[in-house]
């Protein structure tokens, strides 16, 4: 997708100012409102290497000095899917960046006894099936739920969708791209491993916790 390292249908984020934005969350000292600025920067450069190739057209334009054939986004807006509770935190960055884009929110809590994604709620942009659809999770740990919600998003017609998180790690990498290889991945890092209890290590802890500062 750019010069970003791509592992097959997994592209990096090496940029400078990723990694070092990255490292700062991370760290267990900072704080909810350092961690949420922090969020929003990283998502705005995420989205832009992941809309890197969008379909462009063209449009007449006057400038002051002459009429040109000036470059401008072809298609209908881009709609924008947050997996809940913690994609609401890569949104507001993002569309900062993409204002027009469509917003839609799916909801899955994971069931106790059979530890299988529940959907709880789902509201997407209508004519999914003509838009570029990009997914966002700050953390794809099992990929049980970006699974599922990606499931749910071509049930309801999507065609083309992509996924942004913060962190990945190679589990849920391995399991997207069993269950969905035609849907790319832009992360920041691909991380070592999941630890027992399904958290990525070395990660930021729980995304969710830290961005709203629950516990
Ligand atoms: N969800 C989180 O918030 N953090 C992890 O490390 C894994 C899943």
């Amino acid at each position: 997708m750019s010069d970003s390292p791509e592992i097959e249908h997994l592209t990096i984020v090496t940029h400078p100012m990723v990694q070092h934005k990255l490292t700062l969350m991370r760290e267990e000292e900072t704080s909810t409102a350092k961690f949420r600025q922090l969020l929003r920067e990283i998502s705005q450069l995420l989205a832009y290497e992941i809309t890197r190739n969008m379909e462009m057209t063209t449009k007449r334009i006057k400038t002051p000095m002459e009429e040109m054939d000036a470059p401008v986004l072809d298609g209908k807006k881009l709609a924008l899917i947050s997996i809940l509770r913690a994609g609401n935190g890569l949104m507001d960055g993002i569309l900062e960046l993409v204002p027009a884009a469509r917003v839609g929110f799916v909801g899955l809590y994971r069931d106790e006894e059979t530890l299988q994604p529940v959907q709880y709620y789902f509201k997407v942009p209508e004519s999914l099936g003509d838009r570029l659809v990009i997914a966002v999770d700050p953390m794809l740990a099992t990929g049980n739920s970006s699974v599922a919600a990606i499931d749910l998003l071509k049930k309801a017609g999507a065609t083309n969708i992509r996924f942004l998180c913060l962190l990945a790690a190679p589990e849920g990498v391995a399991r997207m791209k069993e269950a969905h290889p035609d849907v790319p991945i832009v992360t920041a890092s691909l991380d070592s491993h999941l630890n027992e209890q399904g958290y990525i290590v070395p990660g930021l802890g729980d995304a969710g916790d830290r961005m709203f500062g629950t516990k």
